[in-house]
Order: structure tokens, then C-alpha cells, then sequence
């Protein structure tokens, strides 16, 4: 598919439709547009007039003009009112246009928006990106390829001038986003250890990145009791990877960015029943297929940072050698954790991997999670979970947000609730009660990372959505891969 920005004018657009967005009570059609009227007959106020088209926001109306002008479709979009125009309003219409011309067959398309803020390369990185990943589908699995065909072919965005940095920029965080919808998206006897650890080899392949995969003989001798414990009733090796993005000049910092891989989560031995979704935990791997949709995106972005990207990839399975409840293992920094619930696993393959990420001596370390369902309930299917032990890294990650629209917020790391994880026997158990489940997974994770400055996202709730929310179509969102790219590369 061919995008590119243009300052051709209304008039001078040829192809199949156009979409035009209009906002609220501007709806008159003045200057090119009522050029545009007339050269259609007239068609273009009868549509509005037909329709009684307001500009309401989320409104798309469309009609076929006459074979005398160079287009065959014209689609009204409302914006809604010019006050309340958002970046996130600009991309959830962007969004509603492709799903709406989807089926209809059409080629090549131009698009005329207003542009937000004066800043005509943020509006056309907005656009592009809402285009992609609303245009994607995950066909991978279907046998029927006429729903493989994606016929457009030809995107012109008017009014914004040529644009090919900020087009170049949108493509390479899609690629990034699409790459961790596609690994989510994939079944657990597709996406398992194994594959997801080729995976991230040829990412490192293509683009020359460093990469080292421990095998499960180097994780015993690293003393990875945590990780371990949790890959042992599975029948396919763990993979631990560490991929490394190095800048050619001298960085100006150093992060990890640690994301929980575990291709499936039946729960062990505390197994999930059908109403705790275990058809769904292929998707327990959404941290760790973030962290390598970054890891592309960085790539390809070369920022002068230096990432390094690690996942402790592993299934929670049973079988006669699974851990039981109860059991005492004992991570790489010698900290020792009765397993009081098999079923909070990731926690336990995360210690072992915050630790392996803070012997690199970074400055920051960030683990991406779809850890609990506490903050499902709490924070719902639109907005992840975030502690920190650092408020300026709250900061980034926060003005990094605005930017992509993903959404996070900043929950307590209330150091008093860690007492319902003390164990009589072992440093800690791996669970406390129902309340504030999401809290205490975080302290739990707090206790592998010393000095650090460290933030944690909690994602089970955004990795996966089972209904189109506007931005998403049904299924792994990539969350949240926009805002740590947008973090990275300023
Ligand atoms: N992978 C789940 C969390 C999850 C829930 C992810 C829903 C996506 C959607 C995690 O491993 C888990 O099972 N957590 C338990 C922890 C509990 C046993 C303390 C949970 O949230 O129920
Ligand atoms: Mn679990
Ligand atoms: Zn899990």
C-alpha cells in the first residue's frame, strides 16, 4: 500500500473516494467545497440536506457521484465540535472511515482533515498510524483467501505537504504495534517457546541486533529457581532472551525493557476454569510480543539510546512434574518464595528476569505485564495499570501516553500491603487475598529489583479486547507499544 502527503487540491483528487472530515455547525459548503458541489450537480448538499448530516462526531455518510467528475465516492466524516477536537477523536474517526469502506470495494483514496494543532507532520503520523492498524486484519488462520484481500492500494492525505518522514515514522511504529498483535493473536501450538524464541532470532537477524538465548542448562547454573519453577511441567524448553539495541554513538542512557512471555497459561496445578478465560491466556504472552514490537520499532528508528529487551519466555502447565502449591523456590538473588497459588506465575518468571535486567547495569528498567486480573477489574479493557518507584519516569511515560492515546494510570505502591505476602516458612509467598491483587503483584515484583528506577505496566486488561472499541478491531491490541516508542525516540 502506497501512503503519501500532498498539497493537491479537492478538486485535483482523482480515484476512487474521498473522505472529507467536517466538524460540527461547519457544515456549509464553502470554497473548494462548494466548487466541489457544483462540479457534482449538486450531489454534495444533497447528501448533507438527505442525510441531515450535522458533522455529528462519528457520522459518516457517503454517496456515489457522477461519472463527470474524477472521483466515484465522496464520504462525509463529522468531527464533532471544533473545541472538542482531539487527537484521540482525529484517530478514532480515522478508524470508523476504514471500517466503513472496507467493503466497498475502493483502491485509491484521498483524504481531506483539518490539521491538529498547526502541526501538519503530527496530523499525518495520527492519520497513517489510525489507517494501518485499523486496516489490520489477522487473516493468518483463515483458509478462505478471498478474506485475505485488502484492496486498497493508494492513500493521498491533501493539505499536509509531502510528509515522508512522519509517513516513514507511522509505518515503522505499525510494523512494530502489528508485530505484537500477530504473536498475541497466535494460538498457543503456534506462538510457544520455541517459536517465539525464532521469533526474536530473526528480528535480530533482519535487523542486526544482538541476541543471546539462554537455554534451560544456563538458567539452572544462573540459579533462576523462579523462572524454572514455572517451565518445569511443560514439555517444551524455556527460552530466556536477551535481544540488544546498541546506537552507534555513545548512548545517552541505558534501559531494559523486560515483558512476561508465557505463550499459555493454563494456571498449573491451581488451573483456571472456563469462566477465568483460560481459552484466552495465549494472549499471557502480551508483554513479552510488546517488548519485541518495540524492539523492531527501535530498530528500525535508531534512537541514541541503548535497550536492552529480555523475556523469560516459558507455558504454565501441569503435568506430573509441575510445581505443587506449596512448593519453595528460590529466585537468582537467593530470595526464596512459597508458591501459595500456581496460577500467579508470571510474577515468578519476572523475578528471575528483573534481576537478570538490573546485573546490566541499566539506568532504568520497565516490565510489561499482563499480570493480574485484579486490574482488569480495576481499570477495565481501556487502561493499563502503572507503579513506579520513580516519579520522573512516571512523567515520561506519561507525556509519551498523550501522544499515542493509550491510556495508563498510576495505581499505589503501598509498601503496608506487602505483609499479606509474608510466608511463615519462605522470604515471601506469591500471593496475598483478593484485595488489592494488582498492588501486591507489584510489591512482588518490587522485591527483585534493588536500586533501579523501575515502572511496571500491568496489561491484562488492554492486551486483548473480545470487542471493537473504535481504534481496535477484536482481538490483541499491541498496547502498549505506540507509547514506548514514543518514550524512546523523541
Ligand atoms: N495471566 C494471568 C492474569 C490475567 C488475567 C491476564 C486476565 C489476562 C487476563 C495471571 O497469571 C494470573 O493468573 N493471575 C492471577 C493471580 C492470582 C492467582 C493471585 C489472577 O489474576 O487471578
Ligand atoms: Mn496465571
Ligand atoms: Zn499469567
Amino acid at each position: 500500500m502506497k501512503i503519501h502527503g500532498s498539497n493537491t487540491s479537492l478538486l485535483d483528487c482523482a480515484g476512487d473516494a474521498i473522505a472529507i472530515g467536517l466538524f460540527e455547525n461547519e457544515i456549509n459548503l464553502v470554497g473548494e467545497l462548494d466548487q466541489l458541489n457544483r462540479r457534482t450537480e449538486g450531489t454534495l448538499q444533497e447528501l448533507i440536506d438527505e442525510t441531515r448530516f450535522e458533522g455529528k462526531l462519528g457520522c459518516i455518510v457517503a454517496t456515489r457521484v457522477g461519472s463527470s467528475a474524477p472521483i466515484r465516492k465522496i464520504l462525509l466524516i463529522g468531527l464533532g465540535k471544533s473545541e472538542e477536537f482531539t487527537l484521540n477523536s482525529l484517530r478514532s474517526n480515522i478508524a470508523s472511515i476504514t471500517r466503513f469502506w472496507k467493503k466497498e470495494h475502493i483502491k485509491t483514496l484521498c483524504l481531506q482533515f483539518p490539521i491538529f494543532d498547526n502541526n501538519s507532520s503530527l496530523t499525518t503520523e495520527i492519520i497513517v498510524e489510525g489507517l494501518l492498524l485499523s486496516l489490520h486484519q489477522d487473516n493468518r488462520f483463515k483458509s478462505n483467501s478471498e478474506d485475505k484481500i485488502l484492496e486498497l492500494q493508494t492513500i493521498n492525505i491533501l493539505g499536509v505537504g509531502e510528509q515522508v518522514e512522519a509517513i516513514n515514522r507511522a509505518q515503522i511504529v505499525c510494523s512494530g504495534v502489528i508485530m505484537a498483535r500477530e504473536l498475541v493473536n497466535a494460538p498457543a501450538n503456534y506462538i510457544n517457546p520455541i517459536t517465539f524464541a525464532k521469533v526474536a532470532e530473526e528480528l535480530a537477524n533482519e535487523y542486526n541486533l544482538e541476541i543471546e538465548i539462554l537455554e534451560r542448562d544456563e538458567c539452572v547454573k544462573l540459579g533462576m529457581g523462579a523462572f524454572l519453577g514455572v517451565a518445569q511441567a511443560s514439555d517444551l524448553p524455556p527460552k530466556f532472551i536477551h535481544l540488544t539495541y546498541k546506537p552507534e554513538s555513545i548512548p545517552e542512557r541505558k534501559i531494559a525493557i523486560v515483558g512476561k512471555s508465557l505463550t499459555f497459561d493454563s494456571g498449573g496445578l491451581n488451573l483456571k476454569g472456563s469462566s477465568s478465560g483460560i481459552e484466552v491466556m495465549k494472549m499471557d504472552m502480551g508483554g513479552g510480543a510488546a517488548t519485541l514490537g518495540v524492539a523492531k520499532a527501535i530498530a528500525q528508528l535508531k534512537p541514541n539510546v541503548e535497550v536492552h529487551f529480555i523475556c523469560a519466555v516459558t507455558e504454565n502447565m501441569i503435568s506430573g512434574c509441575a510445581i505443587h502449591p506449596g512448593d519453595i523456590l528460590t529466585a537468582s538473588n537467593g530470595k526464596t518464595i512459597e508458591v501459595n497459588n500456581t496460577d500467579a506465575e508470571g510474577r515468578l518468571t519476572l523475578a528471575d528476569a528483573l534481576i537478570f535486567a538490573e546485573k546490566l547495569k541499566v539506568d532504568v528498567i520497565l516490565d510489561i505485564a499482563t499480570l493480574t486480573g485484579a486490574c482488569v477489574v480495576a481499570l477495565g479493557d481501556n487502561i493499563s495499570g502503572l507503579w513506579s518507584t520513580d516519579n520522573n519516569l512516571i512523567n515520561e511515560i506519561k507525556t509519551a501516553s498523550e501522544k499515542s492515546g493509550e491510556q495508563f494510570w498510576q495505581m499505589p505502591m503501598e509498601d503496608k500491603y506487602f505483609e499479606s505476602l509474608k510466608s511463615p516458612i519462605a522470604d515471601m509467598k506469591n500471593t496475598g487475598p483478593r484485595a488489592a491483587g494488582a498492588i501486591t503483584a507489584a510489591l512482588f515484583l518490587k522485591q527483585f529489583v534493588e536500586k533501579t528506577p523501575w515502572l511496571h505496566l500491568d496489561i491484562a486488561g488492554t492486551a486483548w479486547i473480545d470487542k471493537e472499541n473504535g481504534v481496535n478491531n477484536f482481538g490483541a491490541t499491541g498496547v502498549p507499544v505506540r507509547t514506548l516508542v514514543n518514550w524512546l525516540v523523541k
